[in-house]
């Protein structure tokens, strides 16, 4: 959750560490704070957001310093809970993400031996654990503290008393590694480094980075030294900034045509009507094999997971059972015979999705991954999987993130229904419509003003209700998680179906309602549904297919789409949507990019 950076060198280590911080802003933006190490340790914290603190700064010269973005847990908003923390020297720093669970317990023993507090954070007693155990030689201290540590971190330690070594751990909490011509860094997330190196090494849980200048050697708790190996980042720099747009978030909406070309790239084999998954054919006997598959992921990723059900039942013919992560991990189901499962995420670094599949695996299930983040890990820890290529998510809101894991999820369905009795010419039918999908996304984009128009119409209203059926029903979802998490207007995401049996009961004039009705199987059924909203004055706003009069004489405004293959609708018919939540919160006045109370990256329990 935290943004975490750490950086010694022969630059002076502040800029660095700032502009590190805004390109991990996303992860948490409750308060900030670095730590320089020069002739001595100076740090500067601030509640807020990171221009708070570079208000702040003054001068700190120095070649070593650590900065975070902190995403609260255990303490209010405040500059005493911001980070780095120090021991009662203020000659340790700490940077941490994570939850130190027996932190209580640490707590009132190191006070009994005289340690003084000074904030309500679970992160303190890492530096003063440090503290109790340093001689000199920080590797060793930090070593000695995390044995006693119970819990989850990605932490980064610095002493003032050596300028040349800064010491990261991690536990559940992810970090990468990067020496490059511009020094040691160490950071939670890639896009912080990518401006220094695109070669990376992500360490794993109870790993140790000694990082300098110019080296960095790797160990387990143990001091038992482990080789690791480099990956390369797939994406550069400029995919990691705005390019000319107000938000990251317009960015990814309006880019999606091009993500998604580039998560089909490759896959399409149209003369066969077959998907090339490269990435996950070494496991192709038991995909094809596979009697039922499970789909485990959080958020916006698990309503992905739903349209995946709806594809791969219906062009694969294999039952799917899509599962919370958050609610799998304590359910203790027990694996069926033929059962695969496949893990759903963005960041890769997910927790629950992360604990989910920890437990399959030590089940013995056979896990497959769906992950942006090349070298997250969930990419690493799944026995196969497939890289979405969608570029780095940097809004907190999710976007192109799921239109590329539902056309990855068609992919999938392709690949499993050709190996599972999907004629020929279903196949070549189906992988063509897919092979049209990046070229309607930029159409739906065309009518970006129009939305706007209509999102400035409703801006004001306290509640939303959002409505699809079978293919548009994980969209109505997604539709009102998009709505909820950035303009805060309070939004429920329905199956049209469920309406008489309780929602209805909401329906009035100022409770307006967004059907997600594009030409479907079901289109009859969404209209029954429309009317009867109507007959309760509701104010609505569908979303048709081109050329649908009958719903523009129905609702109050409406915004069309082209026509495109049912099973692949959800994949565009969410653009408009994502599009209205983001004009609404602009109207509103609201920081679209960086909403209250979240963070891009959920690492913690
Ligand atoms: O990185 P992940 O895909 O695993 O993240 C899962 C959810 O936290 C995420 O999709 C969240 O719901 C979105 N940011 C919402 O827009």
């Amino acid at each position: 959750m935290c943004g975490i950076i750490g950086y010694v060198g022969e630059k002076e280590a502040c800029p660095l560490l700032l502009s590190a911080l805004k390109r991990m802003e996303y992860r948490g933006y409750d308060s900030s704070g670095v730590v320089v190490v020069g002739d001595k340790a100076r740090c500067v914290k601030s509640v807020g957001k990171l221009d708070n603190l570079k208000e702040k700064l003054e001068d700190l010269p120095g070649g070593l310093g650590l900065g975070h973005n902190r995403w609260a847990t255990h303490g209010v908003v405040s500059e005493e809970n911001a980070h780095p923390h120090t021991d009662c020297k203020g000659d340790i720093f700490v940077v941490h993400n994570g939850i130190i669970e027996n932190y209580k317990e640490l707590k009132s023993k190191l006070q009994e031996e005289g340690h003084v507090f000074v904030s309500e954070t679970d992160t303190e007693v890492l530096s003063h654990l440090i503290e109790k155990f340093f001689e000199g030689d920080l590797e060793s201290a930090v070593k000695k503290a995390l044995k006693l540590v119970k819990g989850a971190y990605g932490v980064v330690a610095a002493t003032g008393s050596d300028p040349y070594k800064i010491v990261a751990a991690r536990m559940f909490s992810p970090l990468v590694v990067s020496v490059n011509s511009s020094g040691g860094f160490v950071a939670s997330d890639p896009t912080a480094l990518i401006s220094h190196s695109r070669e990376m090494v992500f360490l794993e849980d109870e790993e140790v980075a000694v990082i300098s200048k110019d080296d960095f050697y790797i160990t387990d708790l143990d001091n038992v030294a482990v080789e690791k190996e480099k990956t390369e980042i797939d994406w550069s720099i400029e995919d990691a900034q705005k390019g000319g747009y107000d938000h990251f978030m317009l960015k990814e909406i309006c880019q999606q045509g091009e993500s998604l070309e580039n998560s089909i790239r490759g896959r399409l084999d149209l003369e066969e009507g077959r998907a090339v998954l490269g990435g996950v054919e070494d496991k192709k006997e038991e995909i094809i094999r596979a009697k039922k598959v499970s789909i485990i992921a959080c958020g916006t990723s698990y309503y992905a997971g739903m349209v995946g059900e709806c594809m791969i039942e219906e062009m694969a013919g294999v039952p799917v059972e899509v599962h919370l992560a958050s609610e799998f991990k304590y359910k203790k189901q027990p694996l069926e015979e033929g059962e695969i499962f496949i893990f759903i995420s963005q960041s890769g670094e997910t927790a629950y999705t992360l604990a989910s599949l920890r437990e399959v695996k030590e089940k013995g299930g056979l896990t497959l991954g769906i992950v942006n983040v090349v070298g997250s890990s969930v990419a690493r820890e799944t026995h196969a999987g497939i890289y979405n290529h969608a570029g780095p998510e940097i809004g907190v809101a999710s976007t192109k993130a799921f239109t590329s894991q539902s056309i990855i999820l068609a992919l999938f369905a392709l690949y499993m229904g050709r190996n599972k009795g999907m004629s020929f010419e279903e196949g070549v039918n189906f992988a063509k419509e897919i092979k049209r999908i990046p070229r309607i996304a930029d159409e739906i984009l065309e009518s970006k003003e129009e939305i706007s128009e209509i999102a400035k119409k409703y801006k004001d209203y306290s509640n939303f209700l959002y409505l699809g059926r079978k293919y548009s029903y994980p969209v109505a979802l997604e539709g009102a998680l998009k709505l909820k998490e950035i303009s805060y207007i309070h939004a429920e995401g329905y199956s049209a179906g469920e309406m008489k049996h309780g929602p209805i009961a909401l329906i009035e004039e100022s409770f307006p309602t967004f059907a997600v009705c594009p030409q479907s199987s079901v289109y009859g059924k969404m209209l029954s549904n429309i009317e009867e909203i109507k007959a309760r004055r509701g104010k609505m706003v569908a979303l048709g297919t081109r050329g649908d009069d009958e719903i523009a004489e129905m609702v109050d405004d409406v915004i069309y789409m082209p026509e495109v293959l049912e099973q692949l609708s959800s994949i565009v018919s969410v653009i408009p949507l994502q599009i209205f939540s983001y004009y609404v919160a602009l109207y509103k006045g609201l920081d679209v990019d960086k909403p209250r109370n979240l963070s891009k990256c959920v690492s913690v329990e």
